[in-house]
């Protein structure tokens, strides 16, 4: 089994490079984002619970996020492992991942961030925002402000993983071909 923390600020190219990986390693996808925003539209309790801080740029509160992670997991025990997508977002998530993965015998094996420069994020961001019909795309200070909650409560995890000899990355700027080819090298390895 090969679990996977797929990492980088939001626009990194997550979402993207993790189906790619899905294909490639016959991995389940698990994104956080896209379980929230389906929630949503189902106005769901959680999903109505999610909205207001989603809205905002903020993070939803731990219980909440690391609640619906684990149903997600439990419900999708196929395949090789996992890509998770969006999450960790904060130490405690990473935390609960860990002790979560040990009562299913199992682990983390890599966490691999994709590198792309600030501004790059904002103006991908911006335009996916035209298609997305995702409200926190359409807004530029919605979109910095989720950049700095990333640098603010995320961006640490990469020494929380890179403790544990687990932190690998790629750049993230070229083709999607030429940046899965990167990722594949290294889940090749775990
Ligand atoms: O991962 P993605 O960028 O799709 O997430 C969209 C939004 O969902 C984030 O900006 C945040 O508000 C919320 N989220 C969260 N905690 C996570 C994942 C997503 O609060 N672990
Ligand atoms: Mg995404």
């Amino acid at each position: 089994m090969t679990n996977i923390v797929l990492f980088g600020p939001p626009g990194a190219g997550k979402g993207t490079q993790a189906e790619r990986l899905k294909t490639n390693f016959k991995l389940n996808h698990i994104s956080t984002g896209d379980l929230f925003r389906s929630n949503i539209k189902n106005q769901t309790e959680l999903g109505n619970k999610a909205k207001e801080y989603i809205d905002k740029g903020e993070l939803v509160p731990d219980e909440v996020t690391i609640g619906m992670l684990k149903e997600a997991v439990k419900e999708n025990q196929h395949g090789n492992g996992f890509i998770f997508d969006g999450f960790p977002r904060t130490v405690a998530q990473a935390k609960a991942l860990d002790e979560f993965l040990l009562t299913l015998k199992t682990e983390v094996h890599g966490m691999i961030a994709l590198d792309v420069n600030d501004e790059v994020l904002v103006q991908r961001l911006l335009e996916r925002g035209k298609t997305s019909g995702r409200a926190d795309d359409a807004n530029e200070e919605i979109i910095r402000n989720r950049v700095s909650v990333y640098y603010k409560e995320t961006s640490i995890l990469k020494d929380y993983y890179q403790e544990k000899n687990k932190y690998y990355s790629v750049d993230g700027v070229g083709s999607i071909d030429e940046i899965a080819d990167r990722l594949a090298q290294i889940v090749e390895k775990l």
